[in-house]
């Protein structure tokens, strides 16, 4: 892991308290110690490795997923760093509660990783509106809503967001429809908000992961053996002849969610050893 980044606002001693609904800010200044990072599906994969990098970088993280313990082991990990908050955020109430948490809390907040996800195997002739649905929840509504949540927030420290999609966002693929509309529409949604948040000085971006080595597919119905089988296939699938490592997502996920990638906004960020540029031959 590299050494720690110093922030260019460490010294900072004032920021503006934004307002709890969003509209506008004021009330006068408030000091600023830390750099904060708000971290979705942190207790697994891309999303926990994310956490710890960002801690390991000198951040202070908000970390949520729904496994309670895993949330307790990084909080023990790092104590006195990590604000746990258990949330499932497919309930629009916990996520407005999520939201309403963090904003009585804090009055900035440095980055906002969206790395909570599913997928789930379906075609277009067999596709469930079921199943549709809940993709389009969790990789798409609940990382927009949550954004928008946060918007006063990230005004105030100038912040950034990085939504984690996939490369399955800006290549078609058979056998996962629903996850690849859900995909493309947060790569949609993060080239718009980053139009619409630049004069605000928030910057958005996304990383488009190829296979990584994680709980995702298992935990979206692929057999252990399937799954093996998948991950050895990966290996002539990406150009660089492996699946990926969660920490190499979390390393792009560091460089576009810091001030290192202070000029940058609007990317689709492919992280896959070349996934994205193969065609079938
Ligand atoms: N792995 C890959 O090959 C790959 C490739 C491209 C893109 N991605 C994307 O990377 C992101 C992270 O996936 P991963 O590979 O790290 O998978 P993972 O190991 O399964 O982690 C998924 C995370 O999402 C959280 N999550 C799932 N459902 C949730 C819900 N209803 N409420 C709150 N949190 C929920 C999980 O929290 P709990 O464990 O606490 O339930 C977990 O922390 C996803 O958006 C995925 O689409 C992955």
């Amino acid at each position: 892991m590299k050494p720690t980044q110093p922030h260019p606002r460490d010294d900072v001693t004032s920021v503006v308290r934004a307002s709890p609904n969003g509209e506008g800010s004021s009330s006068g200044t408030i000091s600023r110690s830390k750099p904060i990072a708000l971290i979705t599906g942190a207790t697994s994969g891309i999303g926990e490795a994310c956490a710890r990098r960002f801690l390991v970088g000198g951040y202070d993280v908000i970390a949520t997923g729904r496994n309670a313990e895993k949330l307790s082991a990084l909080s023990s990990e790092f104590p006195g760093r990590v604000t746990i908050v258990v949330a499932d955020l497919e309930n629009p109430e916990a996520l407005r509660a999520l939201i309403r948490d963090v904003v009585a809390r804090h009055v900035y907040l440095d980055v906002l990783v969206n790395a909570a996800g599913v997928i789930g195997f379906d075609t277009v002739a067999g596709i469930r509106v079921e199943d549709l649905n809940r993709m389009m929840t969790l990789n798409v509504t609940t990382p927009v809503m949550l954004l928008q949540g946060c918007l006063p927030l990230l005004e105030a420290a100038k912040g950034a967001v990085v939504n984690v999609s996939s490369v399955a966002g800006t290549r078609a693929f058979p056998g996962i429809f629903s996850y690849c509309l859900s995909k493309a529409a947060i790569d949609q949604a993060t080239r718009c908000a980053a139009l619409e948040l630049a004069a605000r000085q928030i910057r958005v971006n996304a990383v488009n992961p190829g296979v990584i080595v994680t709980e995702l597919h298992r935990r979206g119905g692929m057999a252990d053996e399937a799954y093996r089988a998948f991950l050895e296939k990966a290996k002539s699938t990406h150009p660089i002849g492996r699946p990926g490592e969660p920490e190499e997502v979390a390393e792009a996920i560091w460089f576009l969610g810091t001030p290192a990638s202070s000029f940058i906004t609007g990317v689709t960020l492919a992280v896959d050893g070349g996934r994205a540029e193969t065609c079938l031959r």
